[in-house]
């Protein structure tokens, strides 16, 4: 049986606890609210960038390309053409919607499934709805005799690499 002496003590010390409870819990929220708006904060201030891979690419050594052979490198969105006149690059994009064009070599023909359209492997099209031939794309050799493309940059038609 508690003595009524202590009564007011005890009153005292829940009342100091229930105050300590309610001071650590508005402590907790705030440092949730805190956290919660530091991260928010950081994604609103960080810029919205998309990273895209370089347009310049690394073709690989001239001799893998063999005389007369046109290459489909279809990740890249190109093919390496070796001609009689020297080396060039065709963007393999289709000029009318922008489609994938492939490499028919039973037609020696560019064709681009979508809508029909043909190029001949200079990029200049025989048929179809493309308004547009091919793009030839810059191209050169690096210092380490690597050919080098960027597939951002448009070239003149007829503008080989010879090397
Ligand atoms: S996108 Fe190539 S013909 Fe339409």
């Amino acid at each position: 049986m508690p003595d009524d002496k202590d009564k007011p003590n005890q009153q005292l010390d829940e009342e100091h606890t229930r105050r300590q409870s309610f001071l650590k819990l508005g402590l907790g929220s705030l440092a949730v609210a805190g956290v919660g708006a530091a991260v928010f904060g950081y994604e609103f201030l960080s810029p919205n960038v998309l990273y895209e891979p370089s347009p310049i690419m690394n073709a690989g050594k001239p001799d893998q390309y063999p005389r007369g052979s046109v290459t489909a490198d279809p990740k890249n969105g190109i093919y390496i053409i070796h001609g009689p006149e020297g080396f060039y690059a065709l963007s393999a994009v289709c000029t009318h919607l922008g489609c994938l064009t492939q490499w028919a070599p039973e037609q020696g023909l560019i064709a681009c499934p979508c809508h029909g359209s043909k190029f001949n492997p200079e990029g200049t099209k025989v048929d179809g709805p493309a308004p547009r031939p091919l793009a030839w794309l810059r191209m050169w050799i690096s210092d380490e005799g690597d050919l080098m493309v960027d597939r951002s940059t448009a070239v003149p038609v007829k503008q080989f690499l010879r090397t």
